[in-house]
């Protein structure tokens, strides 16, 4: 398979994952006889530096000449948001972008891994009964490209709104999506919607309805959206895909994000109705730490699974790297962010250790298997 990437690092800590990243990328390349060919382009604070805007025409030309995006994480240190080179960063890069390749689908898998276990902050009875979700969150949708306007009401009280907006091929789009996803994995939908209270979710949960007819063989559950929160940290054992709208999908993909334990284990792929994606750690630019080459570079790496699983159909491909980062962390690895104080059978290791060692056993794997981890 020859491909070609767009590579946008963009700030903080991005740059330094990225590189371990590549490095997992080409040593797919060489095991498995295929041409991955990059192409570096700038975004974020590191756009702006260069041409005062956090998207630049160039970056998009180049997103818009690949087979597929490898972004990395955008924004500044927190105190300084009101630096023009800071300020509405993420947004403006991120949110242009989903727009620009109407990127409508937002896939971000949440699993526990048992050796990571003490890192969840669920207690360990909870945990045991298994976390593996899929949430697919609506992109395009929703308030966030509805209008937004502030204004002066007639009794001059300032005012703003933001309008939901959801039209029905856009609810049916994602539905298939899920309905496909569930197939693969353990056959249930869970449909997240605030239907007592919204007509847009009132719409949500009748095309979602109709769809399901088409997928007899999964099981569609409608869950509101609060009653969402509170199973995700009651018991989220129970779910298996988790569909729903923008501003849900924003808040209760962060919830269940602290069920890992880190933001650095976490991939998530945007996706477009041609299967074209970007592919980025959900985690941020973490200006904190960056430059000490203590960053966790699994959720970076983890983002090459996914692009080789959506954009390029190589399953087995994608299953080596998940299965060299999974053992990897049971042997013990760690970076500072999942390290455990007092635990004595774990190896602390940078940024470039953990992907030395994933690379290890990348190399050494035989005969992938495909079956545990699609
Ligand atoms: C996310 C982020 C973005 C969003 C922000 C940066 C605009 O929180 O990808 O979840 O709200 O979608
Ligand atoms: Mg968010």
């Amino acid at each position: 398979m020859d491909k070609h990437i767009a590579v946008l690092a963009g700030d903080g800590i991005g740059p330094e994952v990225m590189e371990q990243a590549l490095r997992v990328l080409s040593a797919i390349a060489e095991k498995f006889g295929h041409r991955f060919s990059t192409t570096t382009a700038l975004v974020g604070g590191a756009a702006y530096d260069k041409y005062e805007t956090h998207l630049p025409e160039e970056t998009k030309s180049i997103c818009r000449s690949s087979d597929a995006i490898l972004f990395g994480s955008v924004g500044g240190p927190v105190g300084d948001m009101n630096n023009p080179k800071w300020k509405n960063c993420e947004a403006n890069s991120i949110l242009s972008l989903r727009k620009t390749f109407s990127f409508n689908v937002n896939y971000r898998p949440v699993k526990v891994i048992p050796e990571l276990e003490y890192l969840c902050p669920l207690k360990k009875e909870v945990i045991e009964r298994g976390v593996d979700i899929l949430f697919l969150r609506e992109l395009l949708g929703d308030c966030y490209f509805g209008e937004h306007r502030t204004f002066n009401a007639e009794n001059g009280v300032r005012t703003a709104t933001d309008l939901i907006t959801y039209d029905e091929e856009q609810i049916a789009s994602i539905a298939e999506v899920a309905f496909r996803a569930a197939q693969k994995r353990r056959g249930k939908v869970t449909s997240v919607d605030k239907a007592n209270v919204l007509d847009a979710s009132k719409l949500w949960r009748a095309v979602v309805r109709e769809v399901a007819l088409g997928y007899p063989d999964v099981t569609l559950e409608d869950m509101l959206v609060d009653n969402c929160a509170m199973q995700i940290v009651r018991d989220p054992s129970q779910f298996d895909v988790v569909v729903t709208g923008n501003m849900f999908g924003d808040i209760l993909t962060d919830a269940a994000a602290v069920l890992p334990g880190s933001l650095g284990l976490l991939a998530s792929a945007s996706m477009n109705r041609e299967g074209f994606g970007l592919y980025e750690p959900p985690g941020g630019s973490a200006q904190d730490i960056a430059g000490t080459g203590t960053a966790n570079p699994v959720a970076q790496i983890l983002c090459v699974a996914l692009m080789l699983r959506h954009s390029f159909a190589l399953e087995t491909e994608a299953c080596a790297i998940e299965s060299a980062v999974e053992t990897t962390l049971k042997e013990g690895y760690r970076t500072r962010d999942i390290a455990r104080s007092g635990e004595d059978n774990q190896k602390i290791v940078d940024t470039r250790g953990m992907s030395e060692r994933i690379l290890e056993h990348l190399l050494a794997i035989t005969v992938p298997s495909t079956a545990a981890c699609s």
